[in-house]
């Protein structure tokens, strides 16, 4: 089950270090490769050569090499992984990964990383028991991360309760259970759709949206994740995603009609998260635009309804799933958009909820169903939101929208 994954392993400055020395050649022994992020103080508990030399990979200690001027990317090792585990992590890092404050390449990478991230405290009982402790392992977790639990045992300090690491066998465990758990899409084709759509005005304007794509591209990777062989449609947008998406690139509506309904043939799910604009101009000019005259009318023509051209030709083996992006009459509306679009399910955001829908990182949805039930979800992550959204469609696929 571990068997080729990519594993970021973080390792901060607790006593619990040395335990990564097995831990890595237990990952090794199941044929993972594994990546080593340290911070500073991690390696005054057990040495870079170690480590180094167990994963027959350069540790990664600081963002820059002074010795050699060589750059690590953060960001380049956040795409790469397709989990990061940061085993012991001390009370210090829980509170940088918990309020971004990435001062060192390890919380860095935490913060570029797209994959699910695990996180295996260790520390003595008390700072593990503190309320700023607790706070922040919560906001983790509400970031969708996964916490390894530490045990109740002796720690270094004499004490005896919890606070000790999890051992690296269990640690190995959690995650081949993960994984296994995980690949519920293998074998499905997923189309996803992201982003805004541009309409050109003339050659230097044009008409958009504010949608920054991370809905959908945080739906993308989950599927990926999860097994799906995926194809991403993305508007224009300054996200990345990881090289196992099949990412097309789009600018207009139209561009977006034609890729996405090609793709659309061969899946078996589709998620339409793009907000594509609803008119364009009816005539694009050459040349750009002179500011010849008081006021400028821009003749604009219906673009053609995407989600709504699927649902017309939607075979009974394929799900499709819409987004409804509301300020008023949220519920009433989104219900009328999933009947007259032929949908599945959609998933309402309404822009009446303080940080969902465009430009936030966290998103506060309702799933509708055809059954005439809606969900409320919490206001989460958008990798959160996304991992639910994939629950739910799961359990669409099994009949059941009972456990959502
Ligand atoms: N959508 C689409 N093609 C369009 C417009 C929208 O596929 N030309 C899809 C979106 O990706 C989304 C859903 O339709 O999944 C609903 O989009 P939304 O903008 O909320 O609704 P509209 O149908 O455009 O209706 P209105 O703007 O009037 O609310």
């Amino acid at each position: 089950m571990l068997q080729g994954k990519k594993i970021l392993l973080g390792i901060t400055g607790s006593i619990a270090a040395y335990k990564t020395a097995p831990l890595i050649r237990l990952l090794k022994k199941e044929g993972v490769d594994v990546q080593v992020v340290m911070s500073e103080s991690a390696c005054d508990f057990i040495t870079p050569l170690t480590l180094a030399t167990l994963s027959q990979r350069t540790v990664v200690t600081t963002g820059f090499e002074v010795a050699n001027g060589e750059w690590h990317s953060h960001i380049e090792m956040g795409n790469w992984a397709d989990v990061m585990l940061i085993a012991p992590v001390t009370a210090n890092t829980l509170g940088k990964m918990a309020n971004g404050l990435a001062d060192n390449i390890l919380v860095a990478t935490y913060m570029a990383c797209k994959c699910p991230v695990f996180f295996a405290p260790a520390m003595d009982l008390d700072m593990f028991h503190h309320q700023s402790t607790q706070g922040n392992i919560q906001k983790l977790l509400s970031y969708g991360n996964h916490l390894i639990a530490p045990r109740e045992g002796e720690l270094a300090s004499g004490l005896v309760g919890a606070g000790r690491m999890e051992e690296p066998e269990n640690i190995v465990e959690a995650l081949r259970g993960w994984f296994m758990q995980s690949q519920d899409f293998t074998g499905k084709k997923v189309l996803v759709s992201a982003g805004p759509t541009y309409e050109a005005i003339d050659p230097v304007r044009f008409i958009g949206n504010y949608s920054s794509g991370k809905m959908g591209f945080s739906i993308a990777e989950s599927f990926a994740r999860r097994g799906a062989d995926v194809t991403l449609v993305a508007g224009p947008v300054s996200q990345s995603c990881s090289s196992d998406i099949h990412r097309i690139d789009v600018t207009s509506a139209e561009q977006m009609f034609q890729n996405c309904m090609e793709a659309f043939q061969e899946a078996d799910i589709v998620v339409m998260a793009a907000a594509v604009a609803d008119f364009t101009p009816a005539r694009v000019s050459p040349v750009k635009i002179k500011k010849s005259s008081a006021t400028l009318v821009v003749e604009l023509e219906p673009t053609l309804d995407i989600l709504k051209e699927m649902g017309r030709q939607k075979r009974e083996d394929q799900k499709l799933i819409g987004f409804a992006l509301e300020t008023d009459n949220e519920k009433e509306n989104a219900h009328a958009k999933l009947l007259s679009k032929n949908c599945d399910l959609i998933v309402l955001n309404s822009l009446n909820d303080k940080g969902a829908g465009f430009g936030h990182s966290t998103n506060k949805i309702t799933i509708i169903s055809l059954d005439g039930d809606d969900y409320a979800f919490d206001l989460k992550s958008k990798e959160a939101v996304a991992e639910d959204i994939i629950d739910a469609i799961a359990q669409l696929s099994r009949n059941d929208l009972s456990i959502i």
